[in-house]
């Protein structure tokens, strides 16, 4: 019997034992993601199965209305005008600041910048901090399981600076070696700039242990980037003791073009600007400028304004539907994803069993995943193939590339049940099994 012919009982009691006292009635594993996808008007008339939310979310009609009437009807630069339309945009604006302080338990509007993405957030703590604080002797810590974006802009600051850029290990699975780390880790390290959640793996990483490890060894600044996280769980910066903290908008339900960098106010204002240009200054002369306060002195030129506000609607989505029905629905549809992947002849799910969150990352035998990718797509089944912009872990892996299915709140068992009919399918194509 195939995985898609198991009937949805079956399936949930091979992801997780049934509780004796539980009957059909009781167990509704997609009744989030039934109950919302409505709320998205690419999904509402079923044809597409959209598992690529680790990629980009999908967006909720509000957030697309927000941003459309923002453009019909409320639009004007921001922090400029005197008249009311750009009175209006500017509250509007700064109101998402507030949104989002609240959003990460921050202590103060000043610690949280809109930046045009999560790459930009890290590039500016990189070329910002990065180019006044680092020199040679100096040592950056990362991981071999990060994004490019969590990647590249240490290993490119430390050569501009002739700083040493180290990179923590992984277990065969993809854990983080901890023991690794510990013996890395000194008086040389600067920062420490980690994932708290792999776009490729779905593993977590240890972020209390490792938190209070750098405390323990190192003056080191903490970077967290958790653009693979945010949408899946509430996060608390002020306990989860960070320095830094970036996001993404568009991995959030919201627009793309706008990502958020929280950072901790003295840092901030120890740090001078990344992007210079208009609305980062306090005076300009050709003697010198002086430069804004928080946040502007880090928002240079006519920010995404729209995205912002959109971003704001997002916000205000997962606000009202909570992070706990989110991570319940998302948690039982992901017993029913590896128990469907796992049945699939040939297929070999990479990262640690029963750690993975909200996506999981597979080859099959036999067939490059970029084909299966193609044939899925074929079958309306959307997933992404690739080495998911993290080649130092798939080389760690030993895999050029992989498949990756993933999901969102919005999700369902159809979409599971249709991903893999799809694989039993490009079973019979490619291998003809
Ligand atoms: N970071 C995005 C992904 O994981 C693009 O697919």
């Amino acid at each position: 019997m195939s995985f898609a012919e198991i009937s949805f009982t079956e399936l949930r009691a091979v992801g997780k034992p049934l509780n004796a006292s539980q009957n059909q009635k009781d167990i509704v594993v997609d009744s989030l993601g039934e109950r919302v996808r409505g709320d998205f008007p690419i999904l509402r008339d079923g044809a597409l199965c959209y598992l690529d939310t680790a990629s980009s979310a999908q967006k909720p009609e509000k957030v697309i209305e927000c941003m459309s009437s923002l453009y019909e009807r409320g639009y004007a630069n921001i922090h400029r005008g005197v008249y009311d339309l750009s009175a209006s945009a500017t509250e509007r604006y700064e109101a998402v600041r507030s949104l989002v302080k609240d959003f990460l338990s921050a202590k103060s509007v000043q610690e949280i910048i809109f930046t045009r993405g999560c790459t930009e957030a890290i590039n500016l703590v990189a070329y910002s901090w990065g180019l006044s604080n680092l020199g040679a002797g100096d040592e950056v810590l990362t991981t071999t399981l990060e994004h490019h974006s969590n990647f590249v802009p240490w290993q490119r600051i430390c050569e501009i600076r002739g700083a040493s850029f180290r990179c923590v290990g992984l277990d065969a699975v993809g854990r983080l070696d901890l023991n690794d780390m510990r013996s890395k880790l000194s008086s040389k390290t600067k920062l420490v700039a980690l994932t708290h959640l792999s776009n490729a793996l779905g593993v977590k990483t240890p972020l209390a242990e490792v938190v209070a490890m750098v405390r323990e060894q190192s003056d080191a600044l903490i970077l967290l980037d958790a653009s693979q996280s945010a949408a899946h769980e509430r996060l608390d910066v002020q306990s989860l003791g960070v320095d830094f903290l970036a996001f993404s908008g568009h991995k959030i339900y919201g627009p793309s073009g706008v990502g958020v960098l929280y950072g901790r106010r003295e840092v901030l204002e120890e740090m001078p600007p990344f992007l210079c240009g208009g609305d980062m200054i306090r005076s300009v002369s050709i003697e010198g400028t002086e430069y804004a306060d928080l946040p502007a002195k880090f928002e240079a030129g006519t920010p995404p304004i729209a995205a912002v506000i959109g971003l704001g609607a997002a916000i205000e989505y997962l606000n009202e539907l909570s992070f706990d029905a989110i991570q319940e629905h998302e948690r039982a549809l992901m017993d029913l994803l590896e128990t469907a992947i796992g049945e699939v002849s040939g297929a070999r799910m990479l990262g640690p069993a029963g750690e993975r969150k909200g996506l999981v990352t597979f080859t099959l035998e036999g067939v490059h995943p970029h084909d299966l990718a193609q044939f899925l797509a074929s079958k309306g089944v959307a997933v992404r193939a690739g080495h998911h912009c993290a080649q130092p872990l798939m080389k760690h892996l030993a895999v050029s590339s992989t498949t990756r299915a993933s999901l969102g709140l919005y999700s369902t068992e159809s979409d599971v049940r249709r991903l893999a009919q799809a694989l039993e399918d490009s079973l019979r194509f490619f291998l003809r099994r």
